[in-house]
C-alpha cells in the first residue's frame, strides 16, 4: 500500500517527502483554501516537483458540468505529468471521466461513499476511486467496508482502478486500509506523525542515552 499525504501544506509535504514514506499527495478545495495566499497553479506545480512518485498529486475541478470538468481537467493535467484530476461523483463526473480516460488523463473519482459509486468509477476508467472512510464513520456507517468491497470487486474483474482510502482520521484507519487491501491510504500530516511515534520508543531512546552516559562517565 502506498501512502499519500492529504494536505496542500508545502512544509508538511517537504517534511514527509524527506522521510521517504510518501509517494503522492491529495488536495481538495478545502485543503487549498486552508493555506493562506497561495496561488493554486503555483502550489500544485511545487507539490508535483516535491513528491517522488510513483503516485500522483490530486487537484480537484470546481465545475459541476461535464464539459467544464473536462476543460478544467485538461488544463490541470497540463501543469505537470504526475497530476491526477479529482472529479466528484456525479453523472457529470462519470461523463467527464469517460472522455478523460480515453485521453489518458489520470483521474481520481472523489467524494465516493458507496461501492456502487466506486464500481461505476472503475467502469468508466478512473485511475483512482476515493472512498471517504472518516465521513462515513461520522454518520454511523462502516466506511472501511466500502474500501474492502471495492478492492475485492476490482480484483475479481481485473479492473485497473486503484482504491484510495481517504478521509482517514487516525492510525487505526491506516492499518484497516492496509488490511482491506487498499492500493493507497491518503493520510493527514498529523496522522502520519502519529504513525511514527510511540511512547515506549521515546522512553527506550532516553533510557539508552542515560545508560550510555553512565558508561562514558566511568
Ligand atoms: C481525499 O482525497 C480528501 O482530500 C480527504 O481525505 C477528505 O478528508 P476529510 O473528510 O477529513 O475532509
Amino acid at each position: 500500500m502506498l501512502i499519500f499525504l492529504d494536505t496542500a501544506n508545502i512544509e508538511h509535504i517537504r517534511h514527509a517527502a524527506r522521510l521517504g514514506v510518501i509517494s503522492g499527495v491529495t488536495t481538495n478545495p478545502s485543503l487549498v483554501a486552508r493555506e493562506e495566499g497561495v496561488d493554486f497553479k503555483a502550489a500544485i506545480q511545487e507539490i508535483c516537483s516535491i513528491v517522488p512518485g510513483p503516485g500522483t498529486v490530486s487537484a480537484e475541478v470546481l465545475s459541476l458540468e461535464a464539459e467544464g470538468m473536462i476543460e478544467e481537467a485538461r488544463q490541470l493535467s497540463s501543469w505537470a505529468p504526475n497530476i491526477a484530476v479529482k472529479i466528484p461523483v456525479s453523472e457529470a463526473g462519470l461523463e467527464a471521466i469517460s472522455v478523460l480516460s480515453r485521453e489518458k488523463v489520470k483521474t481520481n473519482f472523489t467524494l465516493c461513499f458507496s461501492v456502487n459509486q466506486a464500481l461505476l468509477g472503475a467502469i468508466v476508467g478512473a485511475t483512482y476511486v476515493s472512498p471517504f472512510v472518516g465521513r462515513l464513520d461520522d454518520i454511523g456507517h462502516q466506511g472501511m467496508e466500502v474500501v474492502a468491497d471495492a478492492v475485492q470487486i476490482f480484483r475479481h474483474y481485473n479492473l485497473s482502478t486503484q482504491v484510495i482510502a481517504a478521509s482517514l482520521r487516525h492510525p487505526l484507519h491506516v492499518i484497516a486500509a492496509a488490511k482491506a487491501g487498499a492500493h493507497v491510504a491518503t493520510v493527514p500530516y498529523n496522522v502520519l506523525m502519529q504513525m511514527i511515534r510511540h511512547p515506549l520508543t521515546d522512553i527506550g531512546i532516553s533510557r539508552f542515552a542515560e545508560d550510555w552516559k553512565k558508561v562514558s562517565n566511568k
